[in-house]
């Protein structure tokens, strides 16, 4: 029998993998398939923290496939009352479900889960740790723009640190060839990054005029320690919102991307929303159809693309 694929960080997936879930992407986006690709398959989705576009968009995926469907939110699994993660997955498994997505803010709970569940795990974010069905959405939407991204320059702005999208773009991005520029405040981007074969800059207005493209990141508040951080929302602001005089500073093609939520004021100002390279819309519609090829690559692995 053929090893149950589960999808925690980018590299659960060669390079071949990504280009070939791309071109099913783009298969899917421009003709969707018959609803019969996860027929009879039950997915369960399990969102431990609050979402919008990631269960939404799975939920959507997982019924254009056809498959039977399951979201359980915390406060109805039996995990509160008990229930070690390994138990609920032998038990999950057992009454048929083949594919778990889990949002979790614990890092590694999703990769737990997976040891134990028989069936595929996919990761739709775990604690400040990895948000691969995400970064595949934004290198998707990177590469439509601009083909080849083997030295584009990225820059992923803001909260790095407790950012699960940035760590996942950023191994994902680096696969592809891009140059990483991760910018931000001390607070946000200790020096340690500079250990990830990436560049980490300070100055987001030296930065503005190299970039292709500009990812946004929203402040993950809900992620600080007690202490809190060493940055004011004032100083952020001024160092690193994105309004319209630093956008007349980007080259014209520069495209702006954000994974959402986004907090208008802070880290992007209304004027981004309204900029000819504002690609936010794009990303969330890409949103759907990637995490539909995922779905379809985890349970049918690789069809013919003819
Ligand atoms: N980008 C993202 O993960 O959004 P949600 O938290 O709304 O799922």
């Amino acid at each position: 029998m053929r090893a149950r694929r589960s999808l925690i960080d980018l590299d659960d997936l060669h390079s071949s993998e990504i280009d070939y879930i791309f071109k099913r992407t783009a298969h899917f986006e421009h003709e969707l398939p018959p609803r019969t690709l996860l027929a009879g398959l039950a997915c369960m989705n399990l969102f431990f923290e609050r979402s919008t576009r990631t269960i939404a968009s799975f939920t959507l995926a997982e019924q254009r496939l056809g498959a039977d469907i399951i979201s359980l939110s915390p406060q109805e699994s039996s995990l509160g009352k008990g229930e070690t993660i390994e138990d609920s997955a032998i038990t999950l498994a057992a009454m048929g479900i083949s594919v778990l997505i889990i949002r979790h803010p614990e890092a590694g709970f999703p990769r737990r889960l997976a040891l134990a569940f028989d069936g595929h795990v996919i990761n739709g974010g775990d604690g400040a740790h990895a948000h691969p069905t995400q970064a595949l959405l934004d290198i998707y939407t990177l590469c439509k723009e601009f083909g080849d991204l083997r030295g584009r320059k990225i820059a992923i702005v803001g909260d790095i640190l407790h950012s699960r999208v940035a760590h996942s773009n950023i191994q994902g991005l680096k696969g592809m060839g891009a140059e990483v520029i991760l910018v931000g405040p001390e607070a946000f981007l200790p020096d340690s990054f500079k250990n990830d074969g990436v560049r980490v800059e300070r100055d987001f207005d030296k930065v503005l005029p190299e970039c292709d493209a500009v990812v946004l990141l929203r402040i993950q508040r809900e992620r600080f320690s007690t202490a809190g951080v060493a940055i004011t929302d004032d100083e952020y602001i001024k160092a690193y919102r994105l309004d319209g005089k630093r956008l007349k500073e980007l080259k014209e093609e520069t495209i702006v991307m954000h994974p959402g939520p986004y907090n208008r004021g802070i880290e992007l100002a209304d004027d981004v929303l309204t900029y000819a390279g504002w690609r936010y819309a794009n990303q969330v519609r890409h949103g759907v159809f990637v995490r539909m090829a995922v779905l379809d690559f985890l349970v049918n692995g690789q069809q013919s693309l003819n």
